[in-house]
């Protein structure tokens, strides 16, 4: 199973400035639980956001197998491995379940390999400078809606999507 993780506000954005620009720890939690002991697969700025937060350690996302996409032939990171196109890491995340983690330019370039999609619907407009409208656009076309769930704490809802 190939699976896409994501959060986004009311206007499809995810980021701004490099950043997740919301901080919910359910989120969070749904997140670590989520993708538990799997492969993830990141772009090289995801990463390097992530890298900022979590520092200096063997592994990027303690338990899971980190790979960062980026167009560089020489870039060595810390935590993690580094793959230049989209097959190769797929390839080398190994595993029967993997996840894709964004940011925007890699949802859009790995969108077409997905399975199914994890979608956080955060309530509110934050400004986001990344947005992904294309890609969610494309969910809706070409995946069936199978789970929704919000909740009564955030007002966060939870929806998963599987390709048709
Ligand atoms: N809300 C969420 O769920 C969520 C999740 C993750 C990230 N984010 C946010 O998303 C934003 C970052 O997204 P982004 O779109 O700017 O960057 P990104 O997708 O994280 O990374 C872009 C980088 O990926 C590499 N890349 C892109 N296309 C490639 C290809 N065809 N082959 C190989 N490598 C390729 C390039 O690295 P090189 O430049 O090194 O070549 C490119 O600069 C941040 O604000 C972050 O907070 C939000």
């Amino acid at each position: 199973m190939r699976s896409m993780i994501v959060a986004i506000d009311e206007t499809c954005g995810i980021g701004k400035g490099g950043v997740t620009p919301w901080h919910f720890k359910e989120d969070m939690q749904f997140f670590a639980k989520t993708t538990k002991d799997l492969p993830c697969i990141m772009g090289r700025k995801t990463y390097e956001e992530i890298f900022s937060k979590m520092g200096v350690r063997d592994n990027l996302l303690p338990g899971r197998k980190c790979i960062v996409l980026s167009r560089s032939n020489t870039l060595v990171v810390s935590g993690a491995t580094v793959c230049q196109y989209p097959e190769e890491a797929l390839k080398f995340a190994g595993h029967s379940e993997k996840f894709v983690i964004g940011g925007g330019e890699i949802y859009r370039l790995m969108l077409e390999h997905m399975d199914k999609v994890y979608v956080t619907k955060v309530p509110g407009d934050y400004d986001c400078d990344t947005h992904i409208t294309d890609v969610i656009d494309t969910i809706e076309s070409e995946f069936f809606q199978t789970t929704e769930y919000t909740s009564e704490k955030t007002g966060l809802k939870y929806c998963t999507y599987i390709r048709k």
